[in-house]
């Protein structure tokens, strides 16, 4: 089991993302700007993951803040939440996570409760929605591992798995629960430049499960595909718009052009928390750019001219005429999606007695 998110009374333990494969490390986030921080240097990374990661550093920010009586508590809270929510914009997950957290900060406040037990509440959703993303993937796991072959070639793209969330993973779920039942599958990983965390950290998890996976770099997939080692590809998300369209680690949509190029299925796995109606199609969803120095060096060396133009968007957006399915933890959704997910996302709040997305 990996840990890649734990409560601690020190503050949040995150495994140390940047450092992985060659060293496996925690630090402990102490306060809420270090949480924020961990989240933006991605430390922690991955939609699911940066969401628990927030709720945490919320309560955490809660519990230390300097306050006598609840309308204090409520001003730091604000201040907090606020804070947090600029760590990273694409992952919806970051906002569903923040919101929930505030929806239940009303409730414990409109319950009557004093200080400490607003405090001790808050604790007790984040580690809640903690060991529900878990309970999450590995539904998605169960659901997914009837949309895989049942032998041959899958290939992903960044890091879906128990790193970019509490644990067990969105894709690379899927992939776990169809070799849990039994399913012979190989993952071809792609590398996926510029931050490798397809080489770096998808490789690293599934062989720390005995996964067979090949590591490719990214320009290699359409001749993978084209040479028959590829059955099926499946991807994560960081956001998902109402009509279907997916917003995913840059160079998700050139897979997913290739892949229906050669007719292999294109499947998404992602929760609930990761769908925003509110955002019509994949034009509205935010496009985090990134540093330039992702892309001019490597390992600290550099790779380009001094000076030369350089792009380094983190995310890209695939149009749903290219997914052949999205697995969520309430089941598969299919085309026309405005109608699945929106069934799905509404059983979701009403499960969660919420309304709030
Ligand atoms: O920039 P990152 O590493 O946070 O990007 C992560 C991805 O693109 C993942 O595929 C996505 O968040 C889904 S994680 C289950």
């Amino acid at each position: 089991m990996i840990h890649t998110i734990q409560w601690s009374d020190a503050g949040v333990v995150l495994i140390d993302q940047t450092k992985l494969p060659t060293e496996e490390t925690y630090l402990t986030c102490a306060d809420y700007i270090q949480v924020r921080d961990g989240i933006r240097d991605m430390i922690v990374r991955g939609a699911p993951a940066i969401g628990v990661t927030a709720a945490m550093g919320v309560a955490l920010g809660a519990r230390d803040a300097a306050a006598s009586n609840v309308a204090e508590l409520r001003a730091a809270w604000n201040h907090i939440c606020e804070v947090m929510a600029g760590a990273r914009p694409t992952a919806v997950n970051l906002f569903w996570a923040i919101d929930r957290m505030r929806v239940k900060f009303d409730a414990l406040a409109a319950a009557g409760n004093d200080v400490a037990a607003i405090r001790a509440g808050l604790i007790e959703e984040s580690k809640r929605m903690h060991a529900d993303d878990i309970a999450a993937c590995e539904a998605m796991g169960r659901h997914g591992a009837t949309l895989m072959p049942e032998r041959g070639g899958v290939l992903t793209h960044c890091n879906a798995g128990a790193l970019a969330t509490a644990g067990y993973g969105t894709a690379l779920g899927v992939i776990r629960g169809a070799v849990e039942a039994g399913k012979q599958i190989h993952v071809y990983a792609d590398e996926t430049r510029p931050f490798l965390q397809g080489s770096r950290l998808t490789a690293w998890e599934l062989m720390k499960d005995g996964i067979a996976t090949t590591v490719i770099a990214d320009n290699m997939a359409g001749v993978m595909m084209r040479q028959g080692k590829v059955q099926a590809i499946v991807v994560g998300s960081d956001r998902i718009a109402a009509n279907g369209d997916v917003a995913n680690k840059i160079g998700t949509y050139t897979v997913a052009v290739l892949a229906k190029e050669h007719g292999i299925p294109f499947y998404v796995a992602a929760p609930t928390s990761t769908v925003d109606l509110a955002t019509p199609t994949g034009e509205g969803i935010p496009i985090e750019q990134r540093d330039r120095r992702e892309v001019t060096h490597i390992a600290g060396r550099q790779m380009t001219p001094d000076g030369v133009g350089i792009e380094n968007p983190a995310f890209d957006v695939t149009p749903h005429q290219y997914v052949a399915a999205i697995v969520t933890e309430r089941g598969i959704a299919r085309a026309p999606y405005k109608e699945s997910l929106k069934k799905m996302v509404d059983e979701a709040n009403v499960e969660a007695g919420t309304n709030h997305r």
